[in-house]
């Protein structure tokens, strides 16, 4: 059922780029190398992901003028601190408009080097690397970049699409359990969100994509690009059906800000957050009570918290969703769901239902 595809584009015109995805892609530069324009290039990537990584892909720009920037690992450091550094190495570097940068690791980095590039010299080519599960199904496709604030998550940013995706699977065999596991959330969400069929599929086949088998390891990562790929040339500012992407995200994206960035780490909070927009849903007759705990289930198998911290301050998780991308005009705008399948925007949701799913969800 899920098909075997390993390239596909997202079709945006004349701004249509590749996402590859296999085994070696980084050590095979000929898979890449078309999607820098010019000679200077800026490999951004973390303290953990460069040790392992960057010298594959370093190896394949002898003929190019190359700098290398490695930062600190994790959500915390997804900065405006941290593009300024960007931007001072592309300095450094006389990176010019014709110059590329490539994001070498998770979602951190993607987000991080893709709004510099979308930044520097008011746009310049970038290639998504991703290294972690979640990254290689979600984060490095689409073109949403940017950096936290202590306000909120991704604030500010930019919309700049790849000139490629190079997904390396073989970077998988290193990722820590825990981050394979936070993958699996948003994995769960294309199934959640319009997909039963795959969701099924997913409830079927949990333990062996946990012992990392690789090919339906590479199906998995396959079989979501496809999804994204689709709703991003559909809409790619969110205007309308992209949203639905964001199911779980607006309470997960303020349990990421109020618990403090990387204490729970993005998957997680987008687990416990689909299982409070699930609840939510069941709470305003939208969905069965029954499909919430199909959902919460599949979750847990997959290891991932399903409720919030015992400690949260509940009206601070509601202040910071006041702050979310997705409201408008001072309306709560959230992702609401009939069930495994069927995500939908809600608008004007009502915060006295929602200050009640939060309180009961310790
Ligand atoms: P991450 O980038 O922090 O990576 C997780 C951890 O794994 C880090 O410590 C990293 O150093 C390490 N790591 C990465 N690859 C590794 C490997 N192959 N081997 C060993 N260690 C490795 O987190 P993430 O989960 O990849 O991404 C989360 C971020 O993605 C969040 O900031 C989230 O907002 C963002 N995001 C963006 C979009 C988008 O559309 N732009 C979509 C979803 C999520
Ligand atoms: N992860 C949400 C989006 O790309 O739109």
């Amino acid at each position: 059922m899920i098909a075997a595809g390993r390239e596909l584009t997202v079709e945006l015109g004349a701004r249509a780029y590749p996402i590859r995805i296999g085994a070696g892609l980084l050590g095979d530069c000929a898979q890449w190398q078309d999607a820098l324009p010019g000679r200077h290039v800026l490999v951004v990537s973390d303290a953990h992901v460069a040790p392992l990584y960057l010298d594959r892909v370093t190896a394949g720009l002898r003929d190019h003028v190359t700098a290398t920037l490695v930062l600190p690992a994790g959500e915390a450091h997804k900065t405006l601190d941290s593009a300024t550094q960007i931007f001072a190495a592309l300095a450094q570097l006389k990176a010019s408009r014709d110059a590329g940068v490539i994001a070498l690791g998770g979602g951190v980095i993607g987000d991080l080097a893709g709004f510099a590039a979308a930044c520097w010299m008011r746009g310049i080519a970038f290639i998504q690397m991703p290294t972690t599960l979640l990254a290689m199904v979600d984060s490095s496709v689409g073109g949403k970049t940017g950096v936290d604030l202590p306000q909120g998550k991704n604030l500010v940013g930019a919309f700049h699409q790849p000139r490629a995706v190079i997904a390396d699977t073989d970077t998988l065999s290193t990722l820590p359990e825990r981050e394979l596991r936070a993958g699996f959330a948003e994995v769960i969400k294309y199934g959640a969100l319009g997909d039963a069929e795959f969701f099924s599929w997913l409830e079927t086949n949990a333990d062996a994509l946990l012992a990392r088998d690789a090919d339906k390891l590479a199906a998995t990562i396959a079989h979501c690009c496809r999804q994204k790929a689709g709703i991003v040339a559909r809409d790619e500012t969110e205007r309308g059906e992209r949203a639905l992407l964001n199911f779980g995200h607006s309470f997960g994206h303020a349990l990421e800000t109020v618990c403090g960035y990387g204490t729970l780490v993005h998957g997680e909070a987008i687990a416990i957050g689909m299982c409070l927009a699930a609840r939510l849903s069941a709470r305003l007759g939208m969905a069965r009570e029954a499909e919430a705990i199909r959902l919460r289930d599949l979750l847990t198998r997959f290891g991932l918290p399903t409720t919030i911290p015992a400690d949260t301050d509940a009206a601070a998780v509601l202040a910071a969703m006041r702050l979310d991308k997705k409201n408008a005009s001072g309306r709560l705008r959230l992702i609401l769901w009939h069930g495994v399948g069927r995500a939908d925007i809600a608008e004007g949701v009502d915060e006295a239902a929602i200050r009640a799913i939060l309180s009961g969800s310790r």
